[in-house]
């Protein structure tokens, strides 16, 4: 009995090495095939041979047999453990997240400055219960000139200041001629021929002249505002402007009003704003025009078919890079063109 025991021990202490000695679990599978299989594993046709020993036999072999196989499936236990937990490792160096990496920023992007500015003026001004409306660049010498009572005499029609259309044939009326509009103070006739007072409208956009300086560029922003009812008087113009001025650019903003000549408005007025940059900056304690205004002339209401004697109003038009150069101290005009990111990324 004890050399066939002995031959067992060594045949069982062998396949515990190759157990806790197994590289991957698939041959740890294997091994426990060959040790455990139903019909062919070394310990299982052991345990079938008990079966035919002496009770005696059993009784000894049985005993040493069952502490082999509590032995060996411990030694699948622990191995398959230190398997798992050694895969799991090497695919955390492998595949993890390090999450205290440092990622490269995402570049946002963002509006640019000037469109993010007329929002801003459509939410000032909605709060006032004023509707936006826009007007084409392209517009009539009538509706950019004379609807506003502007005499073809007026130095703002001067050909130095205006772009004129190239048109196949000098059009009959000389009104229908076409320019890139100045101002957007057409918008005004669109909307009152569009539409009965009372009302309260804005219409911001494009305008191109003939200019440029670092305060002028030929092609800028503006929006107008109209405000039409039976009793609109001078006083709520101003709070109009005031509100605006403070809300758009800066609660604090030094400005003063004073008279200004507009065909199209009577009285007239212009509103500058002091220039707050820096004190080495040149234009320290200039003022700067933002806004010329007045009550609407009663020449543009009778052409647009408004009873002057009935409804009045007035009407604004603001600079719209004007007040972001303000707002910013920005002292040239010339960088929102530019396209030069280092500049619009600080806004
Ligand atoms: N359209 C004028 C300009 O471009 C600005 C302006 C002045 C608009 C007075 C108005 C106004 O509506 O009442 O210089």
């Amino acid at each position: 009995m004890l050399p066939h025991m002995a031959m067992d021990d060594t045949l069982w202490q062998d396949y515990e090495k190759q157990i806790l000695d197994a590289g991957d679990i698939a041959l740890l599978a294997e091994i426990e095939q060959k040790l455990f299989g139903r019909k062919s594993g070394a310990l299982t046709l052991e345990l079938k041979k008990l079966g035919e020993a002496s009770s005696e036999t059993r009784k000894s072999e049985g005993q040493a047999l069952n502490t082999w196989k509590k032995k060996l499936d411990d030694a699948f236990v622990q191995r398959r453990q230190e398997l798992t937990e050694k895969s799991a490792g090497s695919l955390a160096e492998t595949d993890a997240l390090d999450v205290t990496l440092e990622l490269p920023k995402r570049e946002r992007g963002h509006l640019h400055l000037i469109p993010e500015f007329i929002r801003n003026v459509e939410e000032v001004f909605g709060r006032m219960g004023f509707d936006v409306a826009t007007g084409p660049e392209i517009e009539t010498e009538d509706f950019n000139f004379n609807f506003l009572n502007i005499p073809d005499t007026h130095p703002a029609r001067d050909s130095q200041d205006t772009f004129h259309i190239k048109m196949d044939a000098a059009p009959k009326n000389p009104g229908d001629r076409l320019v890139l509009r100045t101002q957007t103070s057409p918008g005004q006739i669109h909307y009152m021929q569009n539409h009965k007072p009372p009302f309260r409208v804005i219409c911001p956009g494009k305008v191109y002249r003939k200019d440029t300086d670092a305060t002028h560029s030929p092609m800028f922003h503006q929006f107008e505002g109209l405000m039409i009812g039976e009793d609109i008087s001078l006083a709520n113009m101003k709070a109009v402007m005031i509100t605006a001025i403070r809300e758009l650019i800066s609660p604090t903003a030094d400005f003063r009003f004073r008279t200004g000549f507009f065909p199209f408005v009577e009285p007239g007025l212009e509103v500058d704003m002091k220039w707050m940059g820096d004190e080495k900056e040149s234009r320290e304690g200039k003022w700067l025009e933002i806004v010329g205004c007045g009550m609407v002339h009663p020449n543009v209401l009778k052409t647009v078919g408004i009873d002057s004697t009935k409804y009045q109003g007035f009407a604004f038009g603001f600079g719209v890079e004007r007040m972001i150069m303000l707002k910013h101290q920005i002292p040239d005009l010339r960088s929102f063109y530019e396209g030069d990111l280092r500049f619009l990324k600080q806004f």
